[in-house]
């Protein structure tokens, strides 16, 4: 494996009040991977992105940057550059002087400015505003400037913080693009927090999922949607159905939890240390992997799982429909199907209804 370009290893951060902000955070990322850092509002995300940007004492762990330990460099000495979400641009300064702010101030020559700043401006199609003050700018031009004032040092880590949080969601939608397309022809690391889902897995070649200061997960995009590890990510990522009961057995391939609805299995998301045997557990089944049939209507063999209920709401969203089904022991589960999958089903609001899955596609994840 090549060096990783950032590294944490038991990263700790204890503010001063007492509150553990951040508790052993472990992670590698590869030279030119766009990392997402994802999780509920207070989980830990900015004070994560501070100690990497050096603009919080890291209390515990170390931080390395292409193999070199910056533990404990200050901010200005480290190859990172910082995007915030409120931009923090100078008000003052023109376009041009906000980009050329950090390289004058690094004291560097001025035909060398001028040409970095110049490519800058023109890498992110800032020409036509380059002279006008950052008061005159719409939300996605500043955005720009943001992003050209960070790049225009060539940072070996860009550092971004909720960056798209004050834009509209079309604005959003499409700066997204701008951005994960600016990186891959950059090819620096992009370590990108939000704290939506949606965003998160879009755009991360990875996701970190952060809760209470922990990782809970960090996977590709795909992994994290299909193979939840945790109660937590099943409940935060996607749309899953998800059965509480105790694991009953567990081999490396298969785990059985006992449920209200009898016997369920899936494959285990969890390592063999951190689960036993009569401990909570519950079944996790992504819904796009659920078929919905009138009760009784197909048989099926082994290989699948089912429960049966009623359902009690369709809502149809262009061709997505969400089925709404009210499990026997009175759990209400809510399904992401496509008007192709159940047209011609005879699926109402009353129907009785059989849920099944292909147990390979569930996945059995610790605790309650
Ligand atoms: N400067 C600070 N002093 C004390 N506690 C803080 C400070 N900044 C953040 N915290 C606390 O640390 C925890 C993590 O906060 P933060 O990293 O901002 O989370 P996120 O960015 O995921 O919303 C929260 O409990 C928050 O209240
Ligand atoms: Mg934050």
């Amino acid at each position: 494996m090549s060096e990783p370009d950032l590294e944490l290893v038991k990263l700790r951060k204890v503010y001063p009040g007492g509150t553990v902000a951040v508790e052993g955070f472990d992670l590698r990322v590869e030279r030119g991977e766009f990392i997402s850092f994802v999780g509920p509002s207070g989980c830990g995300k900015t004070t994560s992105l501070r100690m990497i940007a050096g603009l919080e004492d890291i209390s515990a762990g170390d931080l390395l940057i292409r193999g070199r330990n910056f533990t404990k460099v200050p901010a200005e000495k480290r190859p990172t550059a910082t995007i915030f979400q409120n931009y923090a641009l100078f008000p003052h300064m023109s376009v041009r002087q906000n980009i050329a702010f950090g390289l004058e101030v690094a004291g560097k020559p001025a035909p060398e400015v001028k040409a970095k700043v110049d490519a800058m401006i023109d890498t992110l199609e800032l020409g036509n505003v380059a002279h006008q003050s950052e008061r005159n700018l719409s939300g996605g031009q500043k955005q720009r400037v943001a992003l050209a004032r960070g790049l225009v040092t060539e940072p070996d880590i860009l550092l971004l913080d909720e960056p798209l949080g004050a834009l509209d969601a079309n604005l959003r939608k499409s700066i997204q693009e701008e951005l994960k397309l600016l990186q891959r022809n950059l090819g620096i690391t992009f370590v990108f927090v939000t704290h939506a889902q949606s965003e998160a897995l879009s755009m991360g070649d990875r996701v970190v999922v952060m809760n209470q200061g922990r990782v809970e997960q960090i996977s590709a995009p795909f992994e994290l949607y299909t193979r939840p590890q945790s109660h937590f990510v099943a409940r935060f990522i996607g749309r899953n159905t998800i059965i509480d009961g105790t694991l009953v057995d567990f081999s490396a391939a298969k785990a059985v939890v006992s449920t209200r609805f009898g016997p369920l299995s899936g494959v285990p998301g969890f390592n063999a240390a951190s689960a036993a045997p009569g401990s909570p557990a519950a079944i996790v089944i992504p819904s796009e992997y659920v078929d919905i049939t009138p009760q009784g209507s197909s048989a099926h063999g082994d290989e699948f799982d089912a429960v049966s209920g009623e359902v009690t709401a369709l809502d149809a969203v262009g061709q997505v429909v969400y089925v709404t089904v009210r499990l026997d022991d009175a759990l209400e589960v809510r399904i992401e199907s496509y008007r192709t999958r159940i047209e011609g089903r005879d699926i109402a609001p009353g129907t009785r209804v059989d849920l099944k899955w292909r147990r390979e596609r569930a996945t059995v994840v610790p605790g309650t």
